[in-house]
């Protein structure tokens, strides 16, 4: 095997073969092609075509074709780097030693390792020929799921070290009539709302500057339509993200020429970096996909890639729960959690869920203002320790997870008097505060250890833990490191690179360890940190309705299985039945009191969970096919789809419908046209009849995609689950 794949490289491998013009890369999936192509003369390299996958494989070389009624060779230099005959945005730029801030690169070779059927890696080389500074692309196909991960890798062997103040892990260029932007914008428990927009000439930017996390205010991924707007089932939609738990951006660029360039990388804001020589600068993976099946093609693309080759446990199973959090905030004690874990039991849920207040003894967490550092229980709320609770979860037969947010500290804490060079904060202005807490320093090794060893302490003292919640509520304020002194400027990419390593270190050591990743909501929400967490917190926001319009957004990029979502008393208008039902489209938790619901919530809650349990392959491992948009109106559905088509869970939600309005059927997608499915709708609280008027009816998958069926209703706030099943 081993020397098939050397064989296998050796005959892809090209050597300064720059004089030869016909040198052609070719990046592709089963359905995308991403071609460059080397200038003979010059050596400088060229992004030629970008679209559906050239089913011949000798035409490519016919390329660049007229295909945008304008020849695109030589224009799109692959990484266009600053100080060129392009006057629009470069990838790289680099202030050499002597002051000059031009860089040109030049073709030397590339290679191609094919992983294995699904999975193949392009590398090319490119180097300047006036200084020594070398750049590597870096593209990783995956052929079945289409999706292409772009990244570069920057390395310099001057005197001493260079600045660079570009340093893009993907650069894009488009030639179309028309763009049209989707971005995900929002705030705190107001994650991922969708608005559209048409690129005109000049930059639209999407960033971020929050230096612990990617997301709050705007998402690491966007849509962008080509030719048109960005819709669900048609269209050509390129669809990326960044894997990047930092400050991030995104540049769109239309150009005198009306063709359209994409950069996206980390943030260059206040972090023109300081690169040593002979180190490599890796930057983080651009992830996109291409569809041409609008964006719900582009969705499902994205989930099963990530649960194949991302997502912790990618393929593993997830841990229902009952999670204290909003049942007692920071108010609790051993009895409480004890009959909280017999809450658990009795609903039905696999797991007991932690959360904030369990520690901090001088300095003790009975509220958000102090504690956070010292990583010890607090005593006289539980006098017994962790190991009690993990022991009284075992005898009610559930398992027991717990809450942590060790990158942080209050100055309230032991830890903050010990040790206040580990905390980034200004030394010589008053500090500024976010949740009463500051961020630790993740670019000193020392704080990396310190932080690791909250997880390893914990787990070597209780190693039947079956789940971490890992929180992360503050942004960085007052940006200064007392451990990088003189090169502030790499601050704020070593400090993520600085979480990284602990991240690795808990997976490696902790491999089968479920973790939760949380940000005060959905501020983690990126693709590298999801390598490490098995499932992630869209939102503070568990009010349903707002959840409808949230987790729609999340799911353009992130499948059911990575989202969790809880039951809790938010928006007492809504039923225990339409919270459920909202919860149960993705990682079903709860979060409320169970002992406080009467007796046919309580039953129509254990009923709920079973159904769950009994459908996760559907609802967590299944195509999703997005129905109808609560955007659009006043109704939304969703289903799920299994990889068999024999099973299917359709949901259905009255959002605010207006009186007597006229309701339409929903068409079904993802079913078999030719098998016969049975309608039935589950959920439905005790003695509660189905009003489907097709309910227990059966029908052809052809019948349900193209005539549909009734699920709506002119009611407000109301909701179907129904399972769909092949005969
Ligand atoms: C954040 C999280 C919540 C909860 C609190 C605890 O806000 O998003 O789910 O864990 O912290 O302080």
């Amino acid at each position: 095997m081993k020397r098939i794949s050397i064989l296998l490289i050796m005959t892809l491998c090209h050597f300064t073969i720059y004089m030869n013009a016909q040198t052609f890369i070719r990046v592709s999936t089963d359905r995308t092609d991403l071609i460059y192509k080397v200038n003979g003369k010059t050596g400088r390299i060229y992004q030629i075509y970008l679209g559906e996958k050239l089913l011949d494989d000798s035409e490519y070389k016919n390329l660049p074709a007229n295909i945008y009624n304008k020849a695109v060779s030589d224009r799109h230099e692959a990484y266009l780097c600053s100080g060129t005959e392009d006057y629009f945005e470069p990838a790289l730029a680099v202030e050499h030693n002597d002051g000059n801030l031009t860089t040109y690169l030049k073709y030397v070779s590339h290679v191609v390792v094919k992983k294995d059927d699904n999975v193949t890696q392009t590398s090319i080389n490119l180097k300047d020929d006036v200084y020594p500074v070398e750049v590597k692309l870096i593209f990783e196909t995956f052929a079945k799921e289409n999706i292409i991960k772009s990244r570069s890798e920057i390395f310099h062997s001057e005197k001493k070290a260079v600045k660079i103040s570009r340093y893009a892990s993907s650069l894009l260029y488009f030639s179309d009539a028309k763009y049209f932007l989707t971005e995900f914008s929002g705030d705190w428990a107001k994650e991922t709302n969708i608005s559209s927009q048409e690129l005109f000439y000049g930059k639209k930017v999407i960033d971020t500057k929050l230096g612990s996390r990617a997301a709050m205010f705007a998402s690491p991924f966007f849509q962008l339509g080509l030719g048109a707007p960005v819709k669900e089932t048609e269209g050509q939609v390129l669809a990326g993200t960044l894997a990047w738990t930092g400050n991030f951006r995104f540049t769109f660029e239309v150009d005198n020429l009306g063709d359209l360039r994409l950069i996206s990388g980390i943030n260059p804001y206040a972090s023109s970096y300081e690169l040593d020589p002979k180190t490599v600068f890796q930057t983080p993976e651009f992830i996109f996909t291409l569809s041409s099946k609008g964006a719900g093609q582009a969705s499902r693309d994205f989930h099963s890639w990530a649960r194949n080759y991302q997502l912790k446990d990618g393929k593993g199973e997830r841990l229902t729960l009952l999670n204290n959090w909003e049942a007692t905030y920071f108010d609790f004690d051993e009895e409480k959690l004890t009959n909280l874990m017999k809450d658990a039991k009795d609903l039905g849920v696999d797991m007991f869920l932690l959360d904030d207040g369990w520690f901090g003894n001088k300095y003790p967490r009975i509220n958000d203002r102090a504690g956070l550092g010292d990583w010890e229980t607090t005593k006289n709320k539980l006098p017994d320790g962790i190991p009690y609770l993990v022991k009284t979860a075992k005898e009610t037969g559930v398992k027991f997870g717990i809450w942590i947010e060790p990158e942080m500290i209050n100055p309230e804490s032991e830890l903050f008097k010990n040790h206040p060079d580990w905390v980034i904060m200004q030394p010589n202005r008053e500090t500024y505060f976010f949740r009463n807490q500051l961020v630790l320093d993740m670019s000193n090794p020392d704080v990396q250890d310190f932080v690791f060893g909250i997880v390893d302490k914990i787990m070597k003292e209780n190693p039947e833990i079956a789940f971490f919640k890992w929180d992360c509520n503050s942004p960085i304020t007052n940006i200064y490191s007392p451990y990088l002194k003189n090169r502030q400027n790499n601050l704020y990419i070593n400090h993520v690179r600085g979480i990284y390593n602990v991240f690795k270190k808990v997976k490696d050591k902790y491999p089968d360890l479920p973790m939760m990743l949380c940000s005060g909501g959905g501020g983690r929400c990126d693709y590298e940190a999801l390598k490490y967490f098995t499932e992630f917190w869209p939102s503070d926001n568990t009010d349903p309705v707002e959840r409808l319009y949230i987790q729609w957004g999340f799911s353009q990029f992130f499948s059911s299985k990575s989202m969790c979502a809880h039951v809790t008393s938010w928006n007492s208008n809504t039923s225990i039945k339409f919270r459920t039902d909202v919860a149960m489209m993705c990682k079903l938790g709860f979060d409320i009191r169970f002992n406080e619901m009467n007796n046919d919530e309580k039953e129509y809650c254990r009923q709920a969970v079973a159904s769950y349990k009994r459908l996760k392959t559907s609802i967590l491992d299944g195509d999703l096919f997005r129905l109808v948009s609560p955007y659009d109106g006043n109704h939304t559905a969703i289903m799920y789809v299994d990889e068999s088509k024999n099973k299917a869970v359709l949901y259905a939600f009255d959002i605010n419908p207006r009186y007597s309005e006229k309701v339409f059927p929903v068409k079904l997608q993802g079913l078999d046209p030719t098998r016969k499915y049975r309608i039935t709708e589950i959920n439905l609280m005790p003695k509660q009849k189905s009003s489907l008027n097709v309910n227990d009816k059966v029908f052809t998958g052809d019948y349900l995609i193209k005539a549909g069926i009734d699920v709506f209703s002119s009611s407000k706030l109301q909701s179907k689950v129904i399972e769909i099943t092949a005969e």
